[in-house]
């Protein structure tokens, strides 16, 4: 594997790289990554990985100290998958002044949800990969819909701006008990762990009751709410909501995504489930 760390390295590198693949990751890399690198392989003929921790996309008194940093690891885990480039810029690479421009994505995309709760997360997202697909000019990039609002926002921005990038959005992998895999996983303590896959429990019985004819959302949300408060979790939401804008859902809509998030100790998770 060829690891670049500046962009004028990286471009010469990829000047005969064929179709190029990015799957953008901010690294402490587990199996769900794996297995979006594995599946960038079937796209074209590079699989390039980006590992950046992107402070625009955290809040002041959010993780982006704490967000694990483990290089070598992540570097024996991209070997072993096959990866062919990996780009890991130094903050002084990628924002070698501040960045003041920045890619604004609509409000009633962005403002909800996660969006809600992390005011400033996806326009700091969406620059970033804007960035890195102005630096890698890959042909496709690959996305986990484990950040379902994300892929949206990242999906949508392709689209509307007419980026010559096709997006790849590929399942969310889990746990065998069910909790979806993700860097954060990591924080929580033995007994957090046990009960964190409460949280994809109660969105497969959400879905259920829907798939079994129940139409009162709020109902259900409220009802999956008090359950993970009543188990210690704090949580900020529980939606169900069309699966293509995340809009409150119609009678008319034909697919649903029921999204969730919520504090367990001190380790915010999020999870979603498609209808
Ligand atoms: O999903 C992530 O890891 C990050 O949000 C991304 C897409 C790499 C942008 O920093």
């Amino acid at each position: 594997m060829k690891i670049h760390e500046t962009i004028a390295g990286l471009r010469t590198g990829l000047k005969s790289a064929g179709r190029v693949v990015l799957v953008p990751t901010m690294g402490n890399l587990h199996d769900g990554h794996i297995s979006l690198m594995r599946q960038a392989h079937e796209h074209g003929d590079t699989v390039l990985v980006s590992i950046f921790v992107n402070r625009l996309q955290f809040r002041p008194g959010e993780d982006f100290e704490k967000y694990p940093r483990t290089f070598d690891a992540d570097c024996e885990r991209l070997i072993a998958a096959g990866v062919d480039v990996l780009f890991f810029p130094a903050e002084s690479e990628m924002y070698p002044t501040p960045q003041r421009y920045f890619i604004e994505p609509p409000a009633e995309l962005i403002n909800i949800l996660e969006g809600e709760f992390r005011p400033g997360h996806f326009r700091g997202v969406a620059t970033v990969v804007q960035k890195l697909f102005n630096i890698t000019q890959p042909q496709v990039a690959v996305f986990g819909k484990k950040d379902y609002q994300q892929m949206l926002v990242l999906s949508n921005m392709a689209r509307e701006l007419a980026l010559p990038i096709e997006i790849v959005a590929t399942d969310t992998v889990r746990a065998t008990d069910g909790l979806a895999l993700s860097s954060r996983n990591g924080f929580l303590s033995p007994t957090e762990r046990v009960e964190a896959p409460r949280l994809h429990r109660l969105l497969k019985a959400t879905r259920y009751a829907i798939l079994a004819g129940e139409r009162d959302y709020s109902r259900l949300e409220s009802q999956a709410m008090v359950e993970l408060r009543a188990h210690g979790w704090i949580p900020d939401y529980i939606a169900v909501r069309e699966k293509t804008g995340l809009k409150l859902p119609t009678a008319h809509d034909s697919g649903l995504v029921i999204l969730g998030a919520a504090l367990l100790g001190s380790t915010r998770l999020i999870d979603n489930l498609e209808v």
